[in-house]
């Protein structure tokens, strides 16, 4: 590396879903990215394989484990922000596997935290999720709204975000928390609703198999949560650091009123069956979320730039396409 070449940034769970779309915007930005990917004996890049060459050429990947101190500390070194997404973050698994959403989401925060910390990185921006506030006791939700862990998943991300704050209370770590509503788009796991059911119909099927239809939910483009992550990773430090920041739109639409819209965008006309194995324990379902994202717009200026239409259309493109719906398994029950 030329000596006058600015330094990296870094990005955990660069793989996956909105990590690897984030990386794309950082490369467009004009950045050189450090991503780490999750450590597998296939040398898997996940998504980032799918990526244009043009984009891999600045991007270096480091295989690790944000669970391994070492790694955490190698990736970070050198870099000018971090951009913290590994979690594990399927909620059903996280009813069989808790220690492990433990391990990722609460001792690996805890190994960025501690490498950002150390060795003085100037930014870190660590992924919070709107499950941390369970079903809104006030609509719109604001950051001021109770925090209300439903699941172990929820949990183990709320214990990551107390975690970044008191190092920015103790140690005055430079921490900025993005807390995003729900997200789809390309490339999105098929345990997720928006492409469990567009992934159905694309692969042919007419009758979807779902879980409860009644919970409402404030879906953002990915794109556009992307753009909150970049607003709140360059954004002036006295505007952001030390705060917490929601990103969503502000409208709810409930499970059920989705698949009737994506059934009429996929010009599908569509069954809905119910499968025990996906509802949720009563208590641990959140039932409404609904984004009040006014203190992100007052900071950063970011708003979202898609309507839920349009980011549809961009998802049903993509599932579309043979060579991406190969890459899932549309007919088993994704967790
Ligand atoms: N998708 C959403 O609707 C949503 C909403 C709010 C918050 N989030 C948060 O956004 C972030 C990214 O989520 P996503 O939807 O892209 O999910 P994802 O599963 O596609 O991405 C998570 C990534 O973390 C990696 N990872 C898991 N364990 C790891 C480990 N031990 N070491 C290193 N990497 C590891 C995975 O390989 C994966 O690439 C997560 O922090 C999630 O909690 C997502």
């Amino acid at each position: 590396m030329p000596a006058s070449a600015p330094a990296p940034v870094a990005v955990t769970g660069a793989e996956g879903f909105i990590g690897s779309h984030l990386v794309e915007a950082l490369v467009a930005a004009g950045h050189r990215v450090r991503a780490m990917v999750q450590y597998n004996s296939f040398s898997s890049y996940g998504w980032l394989e799918t990526l244009p060459g043009e984009v891999m050429d600045n991007v270096e990947v480091v295989l690790g484990d944000v669970r391994d101190p070492g790694s955490v500390h190698g990736l970070v070194t050198g870099t000018e922000a971090v951009y913290h997404l590994a979690a594990l973050i399927a909620i059903p698994y996280s009813y069989r596997a808790p220690h492990s959403y433990v391990e990722t989401n609460v001792t690996g925060t805890l190994n960025v935290l501690e490498a950002v910390r150390h060795l003085g990185i100037p930014r870190l921006v660590h992924t919070s999720t709107s499950e941390t506030y369970g079903t809104a006791q006030t609509v719109p939700i604001s950051e001021d709204h109770p925090i209300n862990t439903q699941s172990p998943y929820a949990a183990s991300k709320a214990g990551g975000d107390r975690l970044a704050d008191s190092y920015h209370a103790s140690f005055e770590v430079p921490v900025v928390t993005l807390r995003p509503f729900n997200t789809f788009g390309p490339r999105q796991s098929m345990r997720a609703v928006i492409p469990t059911v567009i992934g159905q119909v694309a692969a042919g099927e007419r009758t979807i198999t779902l879980g409860d239809l009644r919970p409402t939910r404030d879906f953002s483009y990915v794109k556009d949560t992307v753009a909150a992550f970049l607003a709140v990773g360059t954004a002036p430090a006295a505007d952001v650091v030390g705060r917490t920041f929601n990103s969503g739109t502000g409208e709810e639409i409930s499970v059920g009123d989705l698949v009737s819209l994506i059934g009429k965008i996929m010009d599908t006309e569509l069954e809905v069956r119910a499968d025990q194995e996906r509802i949720r324990p009563a208590a641990s379902e959140v039932m409404r979320l609904v984004c009040d994202a006014s203190r992100l717009r007052a900071a950063t200026g970011w708003a979202p730039a898609h309507t839920l239409e349009q980011g549809l259309a961009q998802t049903v493109a993509f599932f579309r396409d043979p060579l991406n719906l190969g890459r899932y398994k549309a007919g088993i029950y994704n967790v």
